[in-house]
């Protein structure tokens, strides 16, 4: 009776815990952190959405349990949204559902899908739903490396060769959390090729399809001819418009796998809340300059973070999408690890960050930094770092080469 459960065995001690439990110690002390570690937007949703709940929650008709894949408003307008954006049909009654945030969906597809045994791609590091979604299905997971590039392509090539049994699924995310990674439509036309050819699910989570900072949009899978056969893929209400809290996202793509996970969720959910899912219809469908100005206001505070970094020493490649810097950690600190330097640096320069150990082995040499605080707080948060680096011997970098809008190379 004592011993731990077979299936939270499986789960390791959460590794941000460590850091948060500093985080909370200090601001018990009476210390002002300034939270750079969490991937919560800060940023209220577009104003008609919120009226359109408060609206709605008048209605003594929608206080009763809503429909499980989502009201038929709420499919059709994702489905709209796929045809505007990324010119990908999809057929509301068959391929599209609404999930309680793209991170239930992704859960409860794993667990629709996965045999015991399985083996599943996912690219390390990576947001920790992505693998323990599977994990905790019973699944066995195989790390692939996070870089939408021909290192990808081969593992995945070796993965299949050498996996036993070979593998059923894969995962995708981009743009990435927490790498900021943004992958090409080229790139993914090669994996769908890849994929179907050796009859692999491919599972896109594409939470950040309007948090992008270049000028091409990041493409969705769905959009390969072809992929549809083999793919499907999750986006979501919490980062486009700031709507994390009410828990809405969707999944689109093969019939068979919205099936599935149609019918587990069928078992298990009622759906979101109706009138937050109405309110989701007017986002979708309402005027769209929130989701250019959420999107200008965290290039904004990308460009003050990377240039401040910079001439603080720290040398951190502008990410191209995600709300997230993925950070290197600096040289002169390296042989700490993640953790410890999260440790260091709160202790030290108040500010909390993620440490890249948490979304796996391979993420171990960096700490994700969030866009999530306004750009006088960043600010702040750079003069404590700087201070912090020179009391380390660290000294600035040469300022022509801090450039935000360079590639990652
Ligand atoms: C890559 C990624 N996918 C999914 C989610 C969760 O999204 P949702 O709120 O729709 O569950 C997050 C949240 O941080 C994320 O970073």
């Amino acid at each position: 009776m004592t011993e731990e459960f077979h299936r939270i065995r499986r789960l390791p001690p959460y590794v941000f815990a460590e850091v948060n439990k500093a985080k909370a110690a200090a601001r018990a002390a009476g210390e002002d952190i300034i939270d750079l570690g969490m991937g919560n937007p800060d940023s209220a949703p577009p104003a008609h959405v919120i009226k359109k709940l408060a609206e709605t929650i008048q209605n003594p008709r929608v206080h009763g349990y809503s429909v499980s894949r989502g009201i038929p408003g709420l499919r059709r307008a994702l489905a709209a949204y796929y045809e505007k954006r990324f010119s990908v049909s999809l057929d509301p009654e068959t391929e599209v559902i609404a999930t309680i945030g793209s991170k239930e969906g992704l859960a409860n597809l794993a667990a629709a899908i996965t045999s015991p045994g399985d083996t599943i791609l996912v690219p390390n590091p990576s947001y920790p739903i992505h693998q323990f979604g599977f994990i905790i299905a019973g699944a066995s997971v195989r790390s692939i490396p996070a870089t939408p590039d021909e290192d990808m392509l081969r593992a995945l090539h070796r993965a299949v060769k050498h996996s036993v049994p070979k593998p059923t699924a894969l995962i995708l995310n981009f743009p990435s959390n927490p790498t900021a990674f943004v992958a090409s439509y080229d790139f993914y036309k090669e994996i769908v090729a890849f994929a179907r050819r050796e009859n692999i699910w491919i599972l896109s989570d594409l939470a950040y399809a309007e948090i992008y900072f270049g000028e091409t949009p990041p493409p969705s899978v769905l959009s390969v001819p072809g992929a549809k056969d083999i793919t499907v893929e999750f986006t979501s209400m919490s980062k486009t418009y700031s709507m994390a809290g009410w828990r809405v996202g969707f999944a689109a793509g093969n019939p068979r796998l919205i099936h599935a996970l149609t019918r587990i969720k069928s078992y298990l959910d009622y759906g979101a809340f109706t009138p937050i899912q109405v309110a989701a219809v007017a986002a979708l469908t309402g005027p769209q300059d929130y989701v250019s100005d959420i999107r200008a206001l965290y290039k904004e505070r990308r460009d003050v973070l990377i240039q401040g970094l910079h001439n603080a020493g720290w040398d951190v490649p502008p990410p191209e999408g995600s709300m997230f810097a993925w950070a290197p950690i600096p040289p002169k600190f390296a042989d700490m690890g993640s953790v410890d330097f999260s440790k260091l640096l709160l202790k030290e320069a108040k500010v909390a960050v993620a440490p890249g150990l948490g979304f796996g082995e391979y993420g171990d040499g960096f700490v994700r930094l969030g866009l999530v605080e306004n750009t006088q707080r960043l600010r702040q948060a750079i003069r404590s770092i700087k201070g912090f680096m020179s009391r380390h011997g660290v000294t600035p970098l040469d300022p022509k080469e801090a450039d935000p809008a360079k590639k990652r190379s």
